[in-house]
């Protein structure tokens, strides 16, 4: 396993409620990094010495800002690319905007901010305007994400970290919920592959306030807090894991195949079928599929 991106997860509460978010963010959710935490990390990724570039991003990575802050130099300081994902909450007006990204400029690589219907009430909300031109007058790499609405039939589809500018959603977590009626469905049968992850040679995983490395947001290979990255990437084999094991022989049907799990006839898309067929598998493989914050639950204590 070649790991060159560590996307770490700070906190899994967030400003928002996003109809779309795949890690259930929330204002109510549970689940921060410590300082301490993410230093460990950070050293753990660099004794790997295949990783060269992490993000920090959640939930809202700004909701605990010296702490990102800290983390970030840390990270520069370690020699890592550093990047950031965020909501842009924070942006309120340029000239404040720039007091929040000042301390950032010079250490961070990439300011990727979220803006589109799910986030807020404009396509390009006043929040990502701001971040924008506050980043370019202090020299910060920025993007702006965005995500389609469920009618949107020509989004792309984003494969591993997510591109600039607009993609598909995929029905994961809360997606599944609120977005997966307003979607065309198929027949499961169809969901053979997965279109989304690299799951046997993953490129980037993301980490949890709770040490879980996601290879998909829900699917862990390991806790870095109690196995050493090193370890739990050398250990990792795809085919034997009991969820990438199915799903690189036949996709999310080849999950609910080999479990014999009750299914619908149509789904949203292979996400949808797959997360429905985890939801059904969270007993059987509690140490494969958690934390309760990737599968919508509320004030779970940390798994
Ligand atoms: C989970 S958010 C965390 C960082 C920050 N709170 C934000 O919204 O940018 C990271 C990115 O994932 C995207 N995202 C969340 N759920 C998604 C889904 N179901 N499909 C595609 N992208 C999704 C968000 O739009 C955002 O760009
Ligand atoms: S997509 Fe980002 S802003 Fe929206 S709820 Fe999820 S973590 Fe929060």
């Amino acid at each position: 396993m070649n790991l060159t991106g560590l996307h770490i997860l700070l906190t899994y509460q967030c400003t928002f409620e996003c109809d779309h978010c795949f890690v259930w963010g929330s204002p109510w959710q549970t689940g921060v990094m410590t300082l301490g935490q993410v230093q460990n990390a950070l050293q753990q990724a660099q004794d790997l010495g295949s990783v060269n570039s992490i993000y920090f991003e959640g939930g809202e990575p700004f909701l605990y800002y010296p702490i990102l802050l800290r983390a970030v130099q840390e990270a520069t300081r370690l020699g890592f690319q550093v990047g950031i994902v965020s909501n842009a909450y924070w942006a309120v007006t340029v000239k404040d905007a720039q007091e929040w990204l000042r301390p950032f400029a010079g250490l961070i690589q990439d300011l990727s901010v979220s803006s589109d219907l799910y986030h807020y009430n404009e396509p390009l909300s006043c929040q990502s305007r701001n971040a924008l031109q506050a980043a370019h007058n202090l020299d910060i790499p920025i993007g702006t994400i965005s995500i389609a609405q469920p009618e949107t039939s020509h989004a792309t589809l984003a494969v591993g970290q997510l591109p600039p500018d607009e993609s598909g959603v995929m029905y994961r977590g809360r997606a599944v919920e609120k977005l997966a009626p307003r979607a065309p469905w198929k027949s499961w049968a169809q969901f053979t592959e997965c279109p989304y992850e690299n799951l046997s040679e993953p490129g980037r995983v993301h980490l949890d306030p709770f040490g879980n490395l996601h290879i998909c947001q829900g699917i862990s290979i390991g806790n870095l807090f109690l196995t050493p990255l090193k370890e739990i990437c050398a250990s990792f084999k795809p085919d034997a894991h009991p969820i990438t094991g199915p799903l690189l022989d036949g996709g999310p049907a080849e999950l609910v195949s080999r479990y014999e799990l009750p299914h619908g006839e149509t789904y949203a898309d292979a996400c949808h079928l797959c997360y429905a067929a985890r939801l059904d598998l969270r007993t059987r493989f509690p140490d494969s599929l958690l934390p309760g914050q990737m599968y919508g639950v509320v004030d779970s204590v940390a798994a």
